[in-house]
């Protein structure tokens, strides 16, 4: 849990749903930014953000399905032909059930529930799982992006746990894109938000241990992604890689599709 973070809300109107929030994360509440604090959990009338409020050289962090970015990509992003589709076999089965096992903000289930899967999201980090479930609510009153997120449910807790009860074949296909150590050269060309989302949710020094339970869980295949030099997880060959300008896309396959 980050330390000493503090849920600050200004609207009287949003008190409660504030104080849902702060007994979920177990956390204080606050109507005034509290001095020298490093994070923030800010809610407002947009919604819940992540912020660092005396460094203005980072963004804050929110999610939102319905940003210009995911829009755009909705829209004009290459649809079954984008990177994360051919990973997971959208080219040779359509309406695929998928476990998002390392959810983040959810870039990927977002997409991949806009082509018509069923993604089940998994985040153990409580903050994220909160800016999660808030960008789900606010959905929920978005005409346009209401009938893709209805796809999508989020669990929070562990994927190691969540996986080692799932019988076999739960999911056809179970993605894992694990945080990954940058190097300084790497972490510079990231987003700055995403700089803040990597300081805050750490290395995932667990993340080898996704992979046999994903394995097992999955009826086609287990996806993984992963910076294109890195070594694979838990140091097992994949069936095949695919290669993209930034990431990898590692294959394990169990089953054809087309069986
Ligand atoms: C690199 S981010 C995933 C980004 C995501 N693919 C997207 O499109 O936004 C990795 C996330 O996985 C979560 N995570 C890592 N290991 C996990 C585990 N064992 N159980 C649940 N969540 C996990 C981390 O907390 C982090 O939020």
């Amino acid at each position: 849990m980050t330390p000493a973070l503090t849920l600050v809300c200004q609207m009287p109107q949003l008190a409660d749903h504030a104080q849902r929030i702060s007994e979920l994360l177990n956390i204080n509440m606050s109507k005034r930014i509290p001095d020298g604090a490093e994070f923030i959990l800010n809610l407002d009338a947009s919604g819940l953000s992540l912020c660092k409020p005396f460094d203005k050289s980072v963004g804050d962090l929110s999610i939102d399905f319905a940003d210009g970015a995911l829009t755009w990509r909705r829209q004009h992003g290459g649809g079954t032909g984008q990177a994360i589709a051919k990973a997971v076999g959208l080219k040779q089965k359509k309406q695929l059930t998928i476990l998002d096992a390392t959810a983040g903000t959810a870039t990927d289930a977002f997409v991949l529930a806009a082509l018509d899967c069923q993604v089940t999201m998994v985040e153990r980090h409580p903050v994220v799982a909160a800016l999660l479930a808030d960008a789900l609510e606010r959905a929920e009153l978005n005409p346009d992006v209401h009938a893709i997120t209805q796809h999508m449910t989020l669990h929070t807790g562990s994927s190691i746990e969540y996986l080692k009860q799932c019988a076999p074949n739960s999911f056809d296909v179970v993605c894992l894109d694990p945080m990954f150590p940058h190097s300084g050269k790497q972490q510079a060309q990231v987003k700055k938000s995403m700089q803040f989302f990597r300081d805050m949710v750490g290395k995932d020094e667990d993340a080898d241990d996704l992979l046999l339970p994903a394995i097992e869980a999955a009826k086609y295949r287990v996806v993984v992604k992963r910076p294109r030099k890195s070594p694979f997880l838990n140091n097992q060959k994949p069936t095949l890689s695919q290669e993209g300008k930034a990431n990898r896309f590692d294959i394990y396959v169990n089953k054809g599709m087309k069986d």
